[in-house]
Parts: C-alpha cells; structure tokens; sequence
C-alpha cells in the first residue's frame, strides 16, 4: 500500500477513485463535506437526507460520479458526536472507511480527517494511525494459494491536510507506516506453515533483511556453536527433531559507536507439538504461530532499520521445532542452562522458557540498556486476557511504564502483570535448581518468574503474546503484533537519547 500526506487547498478539485469526508451526527457537515457539498450542488445535502443517514460512527453512505467534484466517489463516514470519538473510536471509524473502500473498485482515496476531532489524540497521532491501519489494511495472504482470489483493487492512500502538514505530522505517518510494514512482515511469517517456516527459513529471512539495510548485521549460531556456548536448555528442546535449531542475532547500528543496545529476544518455535508431554490435536495447527515473537523481532528491526533512528538495537531469535521422538527429551530430565542453572523438564511443553532462558544469557554479551522478550509463552495468559492484551512482567517499574505507553499510543495495548516473589516457590524442584512449570495456578506468572531467574542482572521486561499474537476462527490469522508497541518504544528511547545529548 502506498501511503502519503498531501495538502489539499480544493478538496472539490482532488482527482482519485475516493475522497472520505467525515460527517458528524445529524448529518452535520465538517469544511471540507460543506465544500464539497457547494461544489456539487447540494448533492451531498440531498444524499444524506435521502439515505435518512445520521452520521452515526460505524456507519457511511458512498456516492458515485458526483457532479461538480473531481473525485469518482465520495464517502461519506459518520462520525458520531463531535469530539467524542476516543482512540478506540478513531480507529474503528479509520478501518470502515478503509473496508468500505475496498469493496468499490476505486484504486486509490484520500481522506479529508480534519473534521474528525478526537477528544483524547492530536493530529500527528492521527497520522501515525492512519499509517498503521491502511498498512495493515494492504495486507493479504496468498503464498500457499494456487488460485488466489483477487484482491481489493485499493493500492493508495492519502491523508489530505487542509493545511500544509508539518514536519513532525509527516515523521508520525512514515512511523505508522513502518510499523505496519514490519507488522505484516511478522504477519507473513506467522501465518507460513511450519513445514516452510523453519528455523532456517527465518535465519534466511533475518539475512535478507541484513542485506537490504547497510546498518544492519546477522549472525547466525548453528547447533555446534550452541553447543560451545552451553546452550542445554535451548538444545534439550530441538532434540527431538530433524530441523537444526538456529540462534539468530540481527545487530542494528544506528546509535554511537559503543552506545549500549536495547536488546529484543523472540520465540522461534516453528512448531510446538508439546514433545513428548504432547498436545491434544484439536487446533494443534494453531502452533505454528508460535514464532510470532521471533516474527515481532524481525518485524520491529525491519521497522527500525527503515526508520534509522539514533540508537543500536539487537535482535535475537531462538529458533526450533518442539517434537516428540526417540531422541526427544522426557518428563524428568534434567538439563544445564548455559547460566550453569539446573533445571527439571517436568513437562516439555514448557519448552519456551526453556529456549528463551539461553537466549538471555546469551543476550547479556550486548550490556543492554534494556532487555525484552517476546513470546507466545502460556495458554494461561489467554485465559488471563484473552486477545486484547498482552502481558507485561518487568523486574524494573520504569521499563514497564515505558513499555506500557508504547503500547498505549499505538492502540497494541499491554497490560503489567505482578512478578512477586512469593510465586517464586511454585518451581521449587527436588532434583534441579529449578522445575520448568509452576503448577495449576498463575501460568503466565510462574513462567514469567523462570525467565526472570535469569535476568536478574539485567534491565528486563517480558511481553506474553500468547492470546494477542493471532485471530482464531474465520479470520484466522497472525496480528503482527507487538511491533507497533516495541517500535514505538525504541522510537521514543531515541528521542529521549537526542534530548539527554
Ligand atoms: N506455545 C505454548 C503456549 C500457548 C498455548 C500459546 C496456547 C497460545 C495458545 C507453550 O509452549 C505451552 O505449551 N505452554 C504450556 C505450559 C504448561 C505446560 C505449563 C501451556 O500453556 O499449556
Ligand atoms: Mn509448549
Ligand atoms: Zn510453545
């Protein structure tokens, strides 16, 4: 989707396949339907009486080959009360405009959003959105489709601005943009099956990426090097399959020559069947999409190596299948972390934790200034918030109210989690350091409480996607998420970098 800003003086004289005019309940126009409507005649005035059409939110009416206007159709999108549309509103009257679009044959629209005054959000938190959501909106999945059908014929949009859009408001739409550029990046990979995505196919991806950005770096450690490093944890959950794990760090260097990194760590199964503790069939499929933390990490460096801004950032993603077999490792063993932490494998489904407590060892080479994993780590944090909200855990209240903004502003909502240390007790193991799973009770938690084990020297935060990461049913499919969020708070360590200089 190409996405832009344009200053339009004359809305009336704007060529394309759709102009979007806001109408606000009542049928009351904003300036530019007022326009719009002297320059056809009052056709507009006419429609709106006719179609009985209230202005109400969620709701529009289109015209075809309206006189007196360039444009080849006009929506006309309610709006609701005037100022009372809040974020969740801007973004579900946004995504009607967008949809109801798409099913015309209009190629490109522009949207004349000024009218829409949200009572919570400025202009450029408008932009970034519309970037995000038409981004989002451009996104298809035809890869493993022999006979795709075809898609919406929609392939630009513009945000027009009755005045001349300022440089910040421009910088807000390009970053909405990038993000749902890595968001359906991350989508994509999601949404591949496991026998395309592999370990290694996300290692090429992660290459790929290095070679279409100059300041961007990848390394790739196969099994043997993990090997080296003590990686028993990571090992001990590929042992049961044929894929080679691969442990993939993609380096961006956009900050001063030794200015410490933020550091990004993602879930890299490329299918979790539970191993020999195995999962029930039922939805069994939907176990591909958990690599969506490793596809969010790829996703946010995509974002930022396009955004370039002034900081380093790494990514690192575990990757591995998680199958039973005679080499598999069992209920009751136990296996050494590369942090020389013992650990008993009472059930291998846990195998996340398993492969992400490696990888924050390994990540604590890089002296980050924070460290955040993503991960589609527990059913129980689907059950704790369903599919709104990821679940935030942070051992530092600072990263987690930063985290937590981040993804406020960008409407990929995180939601903070305890950490205390009384759920600590739940791993207690008789024959390791510590057991891999807490018991019945706070899932989410106790999962969360093994990684922290490991990042006890460090800055760190743990998003729990595992509810937000896909749709299930008729839509199914990966959401991209949470790269709006984690984009969205480097962006801001930048800016804050910039202004401490
Ligand atoms: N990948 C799953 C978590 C998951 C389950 C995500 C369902 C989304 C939907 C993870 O590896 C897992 O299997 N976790 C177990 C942990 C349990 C054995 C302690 C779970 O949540 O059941
Ligand atoms: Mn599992
Ligand atoms: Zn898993």
């Amino acid at each position: 989707m190409d996405i832009s800003i344009k200053h339009i003086a004359d809305p009336a004289a704007e060529r394309c396949g759709c102009l979007v005019l806001p109408v606000a309940d009542g049928g009351k126009f904003g300036a530019a339907a007022a326009r719009l409507d002297q320059a056809a005649d009052g056709q507009l005035a006419r429609l709106v009486k006719s179609e009985h059409f209230s202005g109400a939110a969620g709701k529009s009416v289109l015209l075809h080959n309206p006189s007196g206007v360039a444009a080849q159709r006009l929506l006309l999108l309610g709006c609701g009360k005037p100022g009372a549309a809040d974020a969740a509103a801007f973004r579900k009257m946004v995504m009607h405009a967008l949809g109801a679009v798409q099913a015309t044959g209009a190629a490109d629209l522009v949207m004349l959003l000024e009218d829409v005054a949200t009572n919570e959000r400025d202009r450029d938190w408008q932009a970034q959105q519309l970037g995000l959501l038409a981004g989002a909106a451009g996104y298809r999945y035809t890869h493993t489709l022999s006979k795709p059908e075809p898609g919406s014929r929609l392939k630009k949009v513009v945000l027009g601005s009755a005045t001349r859009p300022s440089a910040a408001t421009v910088r807000a739409l390009d970053e909405g943009r990038a993000m749902a550029a890595g968001a359906n990046l991350a989508r994509e990979l999601g949404n591949l099956p496991a026998n395309i995505c592999t370990p290694s196919y996300l290692a090429s991806q992660a290459r790929a990426l290095a070679a279409q950005h100059p300041q961007l770096h990848c390394r790739v450690l196969d099994e043997k090097k993990m090997a080296e490093l003590k990686m028993g944890a990571l090992l001990s959950v590929t042992a049961g399959s044929k894929e080679a794990a691969k442990l993939i760090v993609l380096e961006y260097r956009g900050g001063a020559r030794g200015a410490r990194p933020h550091v990004l760590v993602g879930k890299g199964i490329t299918f979790d069947s539970g191993g020999i503790s195995i999962k029930p069939g039922a939805g069994m499929d939907e176990m591909k999409f958990d690599m969506c933390g490793a596809a969010s990490v790829l996703g946010t460096m995509s974002a930022i190596a396009g955004l370039k801004p002034r900081l380093n950032v790494v990514g690192i993603v575990a990757a591995c299948e998680n199958l039973p077999s005679g080499t598999a490792t069992k209920p009751g063993d136990v296996v050494k972390s590369m942090a020389g932490i013992t650990i008993e494998v009472l059930n291998t489904d846990a195998e996340g934790r398993l492969i992400l407590c490696d990888a924050l060892t390994y990540a604590e080479r890089f002296e980050p200034q924070s460290l955040i994993d993503i991960a589609t780590l527990t059913g129980a944090c689907v059950v704790a918030l369903g599919k709104h909200a990821s679940g935030l855990f942070s051992n530092n209240d600072d990263l987690a109210a930063e985290l937590l903004a981040a993804g406020s502003h960008t409407h990929d909502r995180a939601w903070h989690m305890p950490l205390w240390d009384d759920y600590q007790e739940q791993l207690k193991s008789n024959f390791a350091d510590v057991a891999n799973i807490g018991g019945p009770g706070a899932g989410s938690v106790t999962a969360a409480c093994f990684l922290s084990r490991f990042t006890k020297k460090q800055r760190w935060a743990h998003l729990d996607i595992a509810g937000s990461a896909w749709e299930q049913g008729a839509a199914k499919g990966a959401t991209g998420r949470p790269v709006a969020l984690l984009t969205r708070y480097l962006l801001d360590r930048a800016r804050h970098h910039k202004a401490a200089d």
